[in-house]
């Protein structure tokens, strides 16, 4: 199998698990990229059994919406039993780098109100030590250089996200995105509070704090299920 089948594979087993784990009438957290997307077409056939959707991006709202699953406000909602999205790195406590597709606030957002993660990924995206996938940062843009330094300090290397035409990447939040590449993530919880506690800095892709409780990891032997200890 491709990845592509792959991405789909573990889409599909996303929604069976919802299905089997979330009572009806639920609210479900979705993340974004190409495996969320997956998960949201899978989610489309059950679409009556659940309330609605929170979103983490205007992309996952635009496909929901295509869908025909409402999308709610999560100030409009008191509990998400679960939260259902992709990763770029995962390692084996569950800690993952997130935000290739620029969403990481508003994912790290909706993850953080979930009372399960479940992450889907092909098995492209398991690793041992995260970092070998550039870390993403959003940050407010008059922070960018003086964010840059600090990166520089830790031996790595900051790289602007821009886009096609070479402005810089802006996301949803009207922020910008500075890649960081040369990254050995040992110790990914220390690395995800120091760098949260930077000026300037909204949201760093770093999902260790609050990682994934389970991952649906598509192999070429099918879905494998991993479950993750709670951090001591
Ligand atoms: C978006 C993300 C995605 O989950 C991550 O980039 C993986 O994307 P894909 O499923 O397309 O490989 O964090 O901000």
């Amino acid at each position: 199998m491709n990845q592509d089948e792959l991405k789909r594979l573990v889409g599909e087993a996303a929604a069976d698990y919802v299905l089997k784990h979330v009572p009806d009438g639920a609210v479900i957290g979705v993340g974004t990229g190409s495996t969320a997307n997956c998960f949201i077409d899978a989610l489309a056939s059950h679409k009556d059994r659940y309330l609605g959707a929170v979103s983490s991006s205007v992309a996952t709202t635009a496909r929901l919406q295509q869908h025909g699953i409402r999308v709610l406000d999560l100030n409009e909602i008191d509990s998400l039993p679960i939260y259902v999205d992709g990763a770029d790195e995962i390692d084996a406590s569950g800690a993952m780098i997130k935000g290739g597709g620029g969403a990481l606030t508003r994912e790290k957002i909706v993850a953080s109100v979930s009372e399960v993660f479940v992450c889907i990924a092909d098995a492209s995206k398991q690793v041992d030590v995260l970092g070998q996938f550039p870390l993403p940062i959003e940050v407010v843009p008059m922070a960018r250089t003086a964010i840059g330094r600090r990166i520089t300090d830790l031996g790595a290397v900051p790289v602007l996200r821009v886009r096609q035409d070479g402005t810089p990447y802006i996301t949803d939040n009207g922020n910008e995105i500075i890649d960081v590449k040369g990254l050995q993530i040992r110790d990914p919880r220390t690395l995800e509070a120091t760098i949260n506690g930077w000026p300037g800095v909204v949201t760093v892709g770093l999902f260790a704090l609050r990682g994934a409780n389970v991952c649906l990891l598509g192999t070429a032997s099918g879905v494998e299920t991993i479950r993750y200890l709670p951090p001591q």
